[in-house]
């Protein structure tokens, strides 16, 4: 029943659909007449994000089944249904810090999830995939902004766990021709739907900056701690590359329309090419929601590096994509859903987590 045809793609299924890039990706491909088709097992999101990407969208998800991507009869039965023309493969586990205490956890998720769907997807004749990557697996590579052929070096067991991904992918492009696969290592995605419907809502205490600021701006916590003072950076404090998240699912939008340029597995920084502090980040976001952001200098976070700044030029070239929105655009967004939303997705129905 389904196929992997040559025409660009138009059933496209979405693993983490709800999570929070899914979520947002979901929005750009039904605004741009794609069929959708989500898989989700809630670990980190709720049913209730999907209404919302129906409602932004104006149009249906085409199905949502909740099941776990490990769960290879039930993906089976999704793709039995559906005649799929390409995966867009979000659903893993991310906190760096949970991987270091649940390395089995987030080797079988990440890795067990991406071997479970490929699986799938040759069993039905589905050739094409987007694989959600991150620069994570640079790790500790060096200053300066890094392209693809940066040797990687993870330093935590979510990173290794998306290298050995791309080892995976590598290898079945390698051997299994008719696959073409893209991997977008994402630097730091941030903000949300300008509709303020949609966005980031960790659960419990955040573990990355944005969400943690957006919650410090909206007087849920107190202060901010800023991780180290003393790097070798403009201001002593860490630099990251942000990247709105409508700027990156826009991405997996072309990245869809190049799934036909050729064979194999071609790997693409995404990011902005340009690094912000974490007082960067501070000044912006106080500017954005007009609040104080009280904060401290701590000692650093241990596995942090000074700098982590993408060199996408290689993205540039091949599909003429730069991100448009810069970091004062994914304050004012961030900050628009932290406020439309004080508790986050809280009231609707959530799943117990994801293992912390
Ligand atoms: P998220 O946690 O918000 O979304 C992931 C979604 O996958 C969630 O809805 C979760 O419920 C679901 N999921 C998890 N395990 C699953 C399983 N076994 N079966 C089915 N569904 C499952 O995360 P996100 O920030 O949207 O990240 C999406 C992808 O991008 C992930 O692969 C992540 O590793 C990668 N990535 C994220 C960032 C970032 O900073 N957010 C950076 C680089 C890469
Ligand atoms: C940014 C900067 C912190 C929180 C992580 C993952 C990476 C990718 C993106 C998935 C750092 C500092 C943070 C706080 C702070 N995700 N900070 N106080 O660590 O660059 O990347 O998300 O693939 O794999 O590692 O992002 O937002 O956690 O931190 O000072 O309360 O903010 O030290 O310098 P990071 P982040």
């Amino acid at each position: 029943m389904t196929r992997s045809g040559p025409g660009p793609p138009s059933t496209v299924l979405v693993t983490g659909g709800a999570g929070f890039i899914g979520s947002h990706a979901c929005v750009e491909l039904l605004d741009h007449g794609y069929e959708v088709i989500v898989v989700d097992d809630y670990s980190n999101s709720t049913p209730e994000v999907l209404t919302r990407v129906e409602r932004i969208a104006g149009r249906f998800v085409g199905a949502v089944y909740e099941l776990d991507v490990r769960d290879r009869r039930a993906l089976s039965a999704v793709f039995d249904r559906h005649s799929v023309d390409a995966v867009l493969h979000f659903a893993a586990l991310k906190a760096v810090g949970a991987s270091t205490r649940l390395p089995v956890e987030y080797y079988d998720t990440n890795v067990g999830g991406t071997t479970a769907l490929l699986r799938a997807m040759r069993e039905h004749g589905v050739h094409r995939l987007v694989f959600s990557s991150s620069c994570s697996l640079y790790g500790d590579a060096g200053r300066g902004p890094l392209d693809e052929r940066t040797p990687a070096r993870p330093t935590n067991p979510y990173a290794t766990s998306k290298w050995l991904c791309e080892r995976v992918l590598a290898d079945v492009c390698a051997r299994l021709p008719e696959f073409t696969v893209l991997s977008l290592r994402y630097f730091n995605p941030v903000g949300a739907h300008p509709s303020g419907l949609l966005g980031e809502d960790p659960r419990g205490e955040p573990d990355n900056l944005m969400p943690y600021v957006a919650q410090v701006a909206a007087g849920r916590r107190e202060v901010l701690r800023v991780f180290g003072g003393d790097y070798p950076t403009r201001d002593g404090t860490a630099v990251r590359d942000y990247l709105h998240v409508m700027d990156t699912v826009e991405a997996h939008r072309l990245a869809l329309d190049h799934l036909g340029d050729a064979p194999g597995l071609h790997v693409y920084n995404l990011g902005s090419g340009s690094g912000s502090s974490v007082l960067d980040v501070i000044d912006a976001y106080a500017r954005a929601s007009g609040r104080a952001i009280p904060h401290e200098v701590v000692g650093r976070r241990p596995g942090d590096v000074a700098e982590l700044v993408a060199d996408a030029g290689a993205v540039a070239a091949d599909w003429g994509w730069r991100p448009g929105r810069d970091l004062d655009d994914m304050c004012r967004d961030s900050w628009r859903f932290q406020r439309l939303n004080p508790q986050g997705y809280a009231g609707s129905a959530r799943r117990p987590g994801p293992p912390r």
